[in-house]
């Protein structure tokens, strides 16, 4: 696919702007000087209307858009919601990417997920492997709206000649994830150690074994693997995008606790689910265009938690 012409005086729209990755976009968006980022709350455009997002479009005629906007959840939330996490996905995705392809969007940018991926599937996990095989049940309602995104994607781009890319990130941490009840792990540890260090407690316990691993990818490099993308001559329409590296749980949590200035003992509960004990993706198309990642987890992590106190703690 053509390079388009990316410039900074382009009409950019970031759906999901005060998100995770949302927020990021909008960093990365600034720092690289673009001048019209249109964004919009929820308030104001519910994207799971689709008379609000066509009024939207014609309205506003975005050039690009970065669709960052999803119901997004760890295991728990998907049990409970599973009926709320395909309709929502599926509702703000295909309003969209179909206003995307009728008003013209030069490129389109959709965010796909790691778990849209076969539970056995090797790793690192490669772009081919959609729907090569069963997913992980836990979180089969958000999957299976990401995996039907990806198709449609492809699908228009195949009917309709129109550029739409998926992006699927690993793990991702940062400024603005969610601290409460996101199932993000690096967030969740920041919580625990947070509150242990205040509490003076002696010992925090956390679920399993320690021993999975995971590719932990700080936010603000992968919106610059985005804009790398919005710009550059593409081969693919799906680009993983991760750290390159694999970090087990143990490891992570003795990093959160330094940084977090937590002095106790921590401890693993084996009694308790370990989930897939390795999940990193394959980097080499995006690595192939020049990406790699510059922030080193513990930077990652001091950056977080800086945010984090000043913002929530
Ligand atoms: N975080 C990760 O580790 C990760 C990993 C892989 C893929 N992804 C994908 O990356 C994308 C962004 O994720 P994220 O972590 O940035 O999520 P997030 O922090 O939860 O942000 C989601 C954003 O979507 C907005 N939104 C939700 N429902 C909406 C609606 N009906 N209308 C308009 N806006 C709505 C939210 O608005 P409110 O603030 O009003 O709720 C929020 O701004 C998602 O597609 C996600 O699946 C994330």
């Amino acid at each position: 696919m053509e390079g388009p012409a990316l410039n900074i005086h382009s009409r950019v729209y970031v759906s999901g702007h005060d998100g995770l990755v949302g927020s990021a976009l909008l960093r990365t968006l600034g720092r690289a000087g673009l001048r019209n980022v249109l964004t919009r709350t929820r308030a104001r455009l519910d994207l799971t209307r689709q008379d609000a997002v066509e009024r939207f479009f014609s309205r506003s005629r975005p050039e690009y858009v970065f669709h960052a906007a999803a119901l997004v959840g760890g295991i728990q939330a998907n049990q409970q919601r599973p009926g709320d996490f395909i309709y929502q996905n599926l509702a703000m995705q295909t309003n969209v990417i179909e206003a995307c392809r009728r008003h013209r969007v030069k490129r389109m940018i959709f965010f796909g997920s790691s778990c849209a991926y076969p539970k056995q599937a090797k790793v690192p996990i490669r772009e081919d492997q959609i729907l090569a095989g069963p997913i992980e049940p836990t979180n089969e309602p958000y999957a299976v709206a990401k995996i039907a995104g990806i198709r449609l994607c492809q699908a228009y781009n195949q009917q309709y000649g129109t550029d739409f890319v998926t992006v699927i990130p690993a793990n991702l941490y940062g400024p603005q994830d969610h601290f409460d009840d996101s199932g993000h792990v690096t967030a969740g540890l920041i919580r625990k150690f947070h509150a242990a260090r205040l509490a003076g407690a002696a010992a925090v316990t956390l679920w399993g074994t320690g021993r999975p691993k995971r590719d932990f990818l700080f936010v603000d490099d992968l919106a610059q693997a985005c804009l790398l993308l919005m710009r550059r001559r593409l081969r693919h329409d799906i680009f993983n995008v991760g750290s390159g590296q694999e970090t087990s749980i143990a490891e992570l949590a003795a990093l959160v606790s330094q940084v977090v200035g937590y002095k106790g003992r921590i401890d693993f509960d084996a009694s308790r689910p370990d989930g897939i004990p390795r999940r990193s993706l394959d980097n080499r198309r995006i690595a192939a265009l020049g990406w790699r990642p510059k922030t080193e987890l513990t930077d990652g992590l001091r950056l977080t938690y800086y945010w984090f106190r000043r913002t929530l703690a």
